[in-house]
């Protein structure tokens, strides 16, 4: 196990296995900058399926158990079975699990269950097919969506978590029923303040809906009543149906930030380890892996980023937020090539 300046240990490694995505949602990829013409990364900068394998056994050997893989959209990656498959191999990797956005989900599903994914997240952050259309920036309905989340259940890729990021004056007035819709389901609506992670979406303060305010407008309807976490840092906090049948989470990393307990790595698209959601840079491994580090230079390089980290973004955004409202104006890491 190894620990960062305060004393936090390295558990979990959110991998992005591509930088593109088939959905252009105005808070991560704006389709006014992600046009026909954008230049994502060429596929000689992008991680082979062997390399991933070998920077995640290593992760796993330096105490990380969880692996979760993102993108941009992570089901674009041509025979992403192939590396669930390798991952799984690897002793010690107890909780291998993914985020979606769904729209490639209904045919994969069973194929990747059976490379051995124990679990899975379907972002889906409204019922309502207009608002749907706007926020996933392509006119997208709902259906293949909730069609993937069916057949993800019936893969047993259980429990399956629904991601909803939650905009004032855009998806709010529709949380409600999207909890509803979930309610006796066995799945998991979780509801996320809207985030300024990257530099592109414009984020204002304004537009989040605090946590304790869709807990509010939830429970008015559907009484609620808090839950203990699953695990320590656990990132959504979690609250329980009082009639029993079910739960909600949120994930407050606006108005109630978890780094305190954040034990969480990111491995961008192009091998380089992020050591939080906010970072300005990354520090690349990929390059020395293919210069021919050995496994111990690598864990070293891993030991080294990791023994020196203090983020704690969520923390002090306040800080960069309070004057103009504005949000923070260093170049941050853009969500889709870290994957939230
Ligand atoms: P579980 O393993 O099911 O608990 O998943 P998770 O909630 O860790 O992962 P998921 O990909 O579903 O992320 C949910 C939301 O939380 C996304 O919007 C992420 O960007 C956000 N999130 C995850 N980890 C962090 C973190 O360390 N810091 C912040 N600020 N947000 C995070
Ligand atoms: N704020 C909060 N959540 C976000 N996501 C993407 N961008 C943001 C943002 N700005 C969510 C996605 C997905 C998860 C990985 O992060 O919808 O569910
Ligand atoms: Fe794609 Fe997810 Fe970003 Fe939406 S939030 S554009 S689905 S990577
Ligand atoms: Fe971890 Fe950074 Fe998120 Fe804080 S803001 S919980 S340090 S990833």
């Amino acid at each position: 196990m190894i620990t960062d300046l305060f004393g936090r240990t390295l558990r979990d490694l959110r991998i992005s296995v591509t930088d593109r995505c088939n959905f252009r949602c105005p808070y991560c990829m704006p389709a006014e900058i992600f046009g026909e013409a954008y230049q994502f990364l060429p596929k000689d900068e992008i991680l082979t399926f062997e390399e991933i394998a070998r920077l995640s056994n290593l992760f796993v050997q330096l105490g990380v158990n969880k692996l979760r893989i993102t993108g941009g959209e992570p089901l674009l990656r041509v025979d992403l079975p192939n590396l669930i498959s390798q991952l799984s191999a690897i002793p010690g990797a107890d909780d291998i699990t993914l985020t979606t956005n769904g729209y490639l989900l209904a045919q994969q599903a069973q194929q990747l269950a059976d490379a051995g994914l124990h679990r899975i997240t379907v972002s889906l952050d409204s019922l309502d097919d207009e608002v749907f259309k706007q926020m996933n920036g392509r006119g997208f309905g709902t259906r293949r969506v909730l069609d993937g989340i069916k057949r993800a259940s019936d893969a047993g890729l259980a429990p399956v978590k629904i991601n909803a990021v939650v905009q004032k004056g855009v998806n709010d007035h529709t949380i409600v029923e999207l909890a509803r819709h979930f309610k006796s389901s066995g799945h998991i609506v979780r509801f996320i303040e809207y985030m300024d992670v990257g530099n592109r979406n414009g984020w204002k303060l304004d537009e989040v809906v605090p946590a304790a305010e869709i807990v509010a407008r939830i429970d008015a309807e559907l009484p609620l009543e808090s839950a203990d976490a699953n695990y320590v840092g656990e990132v959504a906090k979690r609250w329980r149906y009082r009639d029993g049948d079910g739960e909600i989470g949120v994930i407050a990393s606006v108005t109630q930030p978890f780094c305190g307990d954040c034990t969480r790595a990111r491995l961008s698209t192009d091998g380089k380890i992020y050591t939080c959601l906010f970072a300005t840079d990354g520090v690349d491994l990929r390059g020395p892996m293919r210069d021919g580090a050995t496994d111990s230079e690598l864990s070293d390089i891993i030991t080294g980023v990791w023994n020196v980290r203090r983020d704690r973004y969520s923390e002090i955004r306040t800080e960069f937020t309070a004057d103009e409202n504005a949000g923070d104006l260093r170049p941050k890491v853009e969500m889709y090539q870290i994957g939230g």
